[in-house]
């Protein structure tokens, strides 16, 4: 038998009435007319300005896709470790491949002497040896590390395009509810920096404390997150209150929220909000998070119509922002 859980009193998600993390039915952007399209806009900025998270459902992404990309995560995680080692992200000169639990350190304040409790693997935009971007030696580009498992990778990348698509759009929405217009952010999508992040949560037992979590507590480096998760739950979002609330798995939705990086071009406009994980199920956790960032060379520069009262953060560049944010959360990077 298991060890009972026992959380920390700052752990334990706040009973907030009323719903506080809207869910958003995405049909009527994709299909819908100019009107259709501006009201989801508006349900979608509002909730980008408040909370910084919300549900998406009605998304175009094939409830089949989404079962196979969760079972083939699956089926990675439950390889021996010599297999998963042959795909080490610290053989990727790129960052990309397979990342043992406590290899990602998302709370480094907090979590002093071990990382997160989670384990994942990192598959970016496939880029050979011969791309521009490659041998002009852009950090965090070439190519993925695959695992030699049937059918993994093309998995795999079909759930990679449909979620670059749907980010396309997301995107989309975003620069009308911003009052720019809708196609603003897609001069920096050329070969835009998203990235799939298949996670493993083994269950958490005995004391928790906040010196360990599945996911401590962070905030999202890029410009949105989009993400599947499984029906363990565990995933908890602190509101502009300051109270943590669950975030619980809804069938068929991706949870998506506002990035560090989307805060900073929209000038703290839109929110990203600190969120964590802990896997209190007594089983097995697994999630897809989809990290969508734009070109290594976006200028991300406060946005004319956010200016308000002025900038509040230095101009920066998407590339530069995600190099400083990833030798944060993985020491192995930092050497680099
Ligand atoms: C992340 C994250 C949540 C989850 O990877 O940044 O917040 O449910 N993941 O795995
Ligand atoms: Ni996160």
């Amino acid at each position: 038998m298991m060890d009972a859980v026992q959380l920390d009193p700052g752990l334990v998600p706040a009973r907030v009435a009323g719903a506080k993390i809207p869910v958003v039915d995405f049909a009527p952007f994709l299909h819908g007319d100019a009107a259709a399209r501006a009201a989801v806009a508006a349900r979608i900025g509002a909730a980008c300005r408040d909370i910084g998270f919300f549900y998406v459902v009605n998304h175009g992404v094939s409830e089949a896709l989404v079962a196979n990309t969760f079972a083939e995560a699956r089926r990675f995680f439950a390889l021996p470790e010599e297999e998963k080692r042959k795909i080490d992200i610290e053989r990727s000169a790129c960052h990309r491949g397979w990342f043992r639990v406590g290899g990602e350190n998302l709370d480094p304040a907090k979590q002093i002497s071990s990382g997160d409790l989670k384990e994942g693997v990192k598959i970016g935009r496939d880029l050979d040896q011969t791309h521009p971007l490659v041998v002009a030696g852009t950090p965090l580009h070439g190519p993925n590390q695959w695992p030699d498992l049937a059918g993994w990778r093309e998995t795999m990348e079909a759930y990679y395009g449909a979620m670059e698509a749907l980010g396309r759009e997301l995107l989309h929405a975003f620069a009308l509810a911003l009052g720019v217009a809708e196609g603003y952010f897609d001069g920096w999508l050329t070969a835009p920096m998203t990235t799939l992040g298949p996670l493993h949560y083994p269950p958490q037992s005995g004391r928790i404390t906040e010196a360990q979590l599945g996911a401590g507590a962070h905030s999202d480096y890029g410009c949105l997150t989009m993400l599947a998760q499984d029906d363990a739950g565990g995933l908890q979002v602190r509101d502009r209150a300051g109270n943590w609330i669950d975030a619980p798995p809804i069938p068929g939705s991706f949870v998506v929220n506002i990035g560090d990086l989307m805060e900073r071009w929209t000038n703290g406009v839109f929110t990203s909000t600190l969120h964590r994980v802990i896997n209190v199920s007594g089983r097995e956790r697994y999630s897809l998070p989809y990290f969508f960032d734009p070109d290594f060379s976006a200028p991300v520069i406060c946005l004319e119509s956010c200016k308000g009262d002025g900038a509040k953060f230095a101009p920066t560049t998407a590339g530069q922002h995600l190099l400083d944010m990833i030798n944060a959360s993985f020491s192995y990077h930092k050497s680099k």
